[in-house]
């Protein structure tokens, strides 16, 4: 017997669109983190951070929603949205911070406080959420903690700088988890410095994720989505950004008359570039599309328990 080669799809010249053409005939959405290479985030139908991107999941009417970000994000819509197909053009797109939390070793932590209330960053896995009271997101963590009720002790997982900025913020003793994203714990000090000598009239605006000294230097601090905001309502024109420079695409097609500089990891390392991110690419958005794979699978007793707590994180917040 004769079999024909399986022949591996030609990739189409023009990826935008033939991907705008499989978006249509999949009825697909697709939503994009802020971290997302420019080309990804100019083929998404919605560009948002963490919080702003489970909403749009939670809300969508699409029957496929394609997740341009990392792991736990699309997890998240796949627990928001358990009858829709979610797409992650690369399932090896992780995050240090949920790979920090191990699902057993955080049931130790919990079993040694069993007193506290458990705020979970959004970045973790499906099984601490699950094991979690209420998720948080950057944008909303502060106000979050803020609700909680004065007489109950905190615990806080899994990023140890987000959890010390709300605690500083909120007023609130937060028992930490000590874990932290690789990105934003790699700018430099001494590269901040002397970027604010050449820049002083610039305004320093910082991701919560990063390590104490950094947040000391800087003049706002917030989601990826405030600090597109906030450089849009400053008076100031010019503005050091440290976070992951996937956000610089969409400060400088909004704000084109504004000057936007990026801050260098450790010893000038482009290790500021997100290497889970950055894994998804155009080609592999498109072959997703075309073969609706690797699709987000979870168990339904899980999903259902890890989403009370992003249902009482989305009634808090809103
Ligand atoms: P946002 O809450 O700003 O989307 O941050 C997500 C993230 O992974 C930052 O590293
Ligand atoms: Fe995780 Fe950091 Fe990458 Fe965000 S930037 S996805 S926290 S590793």
């Amino acid at each position: 017997m004769v079999f024909a080669a399986l022949e591996a799809p030609t990739v189409p010249h023009d990826l935008p669109a033939a991907i705008d053409l499989l978006r249509r005939e999949r009825k697909a959405v697709i939503l994009a983190h802020y971290y997302q290479s420019p080309e990804i985030q100019d083929v998404a139908d919605f560009i948002g951070d963490s919080l702003e991107l489970s909403r749009k999941a939670a809300a969508t009417d699409a029957e496929v929603i394609v997740f341009c970000g990392v792991h736990f994000m699309a997890e998240t819509a796949k627990i928001l949205s358990p009858g829709k197909t979610v797409l992650l053009p690369d399932l090896a797109a992780g995050c240090s911070l949920a790979d920090a939390c191990p699902a057993d070793a955080f049931a130790a932590f919990r079993a040694e406080h069993p007193e506290h209330l458990v705020v979970s960053y959004i970045n973790c896995s499906a099984a601490v959420k699950a094991q979690s009271d209420l998720i948080c997101t950057s944008s909303n963590a502060v106000s979050l903690v803020q609700q909680l009720p004065a007489e109950r002790p905190i615990l806080f997982a899994p990023d140890q700088n987000l959890g010390r900025w709300v605690a500083r913020q909120s007023g609130r003793e937060l028992t930490l988890w000590p874990g932290g994203c690789i990105v934003h714990e790699t700018f430099s000090e001494q590269a901040l410095l002397r970027l604010k000598l050449e820049h002083p009239e610039a305004e320093v605006i910082a991701h919560p994720e990063c390590l104490p000294n950094l947040l000391d230097l800087a003049d706002f601090i917030g989601s990826t989505s405030k600090l597109l905001a906030r450089a849009a309502s400053s008076d100031a024109t010019s503005f050091i950004v440290l976070t992951e420079p996937g956000i610089l695409h969409q400060m400088r097609r909004q704000l084109p008359h504004k000057t936007f500089v990026e801050v260098p990891g450790q010893d000038g390392c482009s290790c500021n570039a997100c290497p889970y991110m950055r894994l998804n690419t155009l080609e592999k958005l498109w072959q997703c599309l075309d073969t609706m794979s690797p699709a987000i699978e979870l168990d339904e007793n899980l999903r259902v328990r890890a989403l009370a707590p992003i249902q009482r994180m989305l009634e808090m917040s809103r």
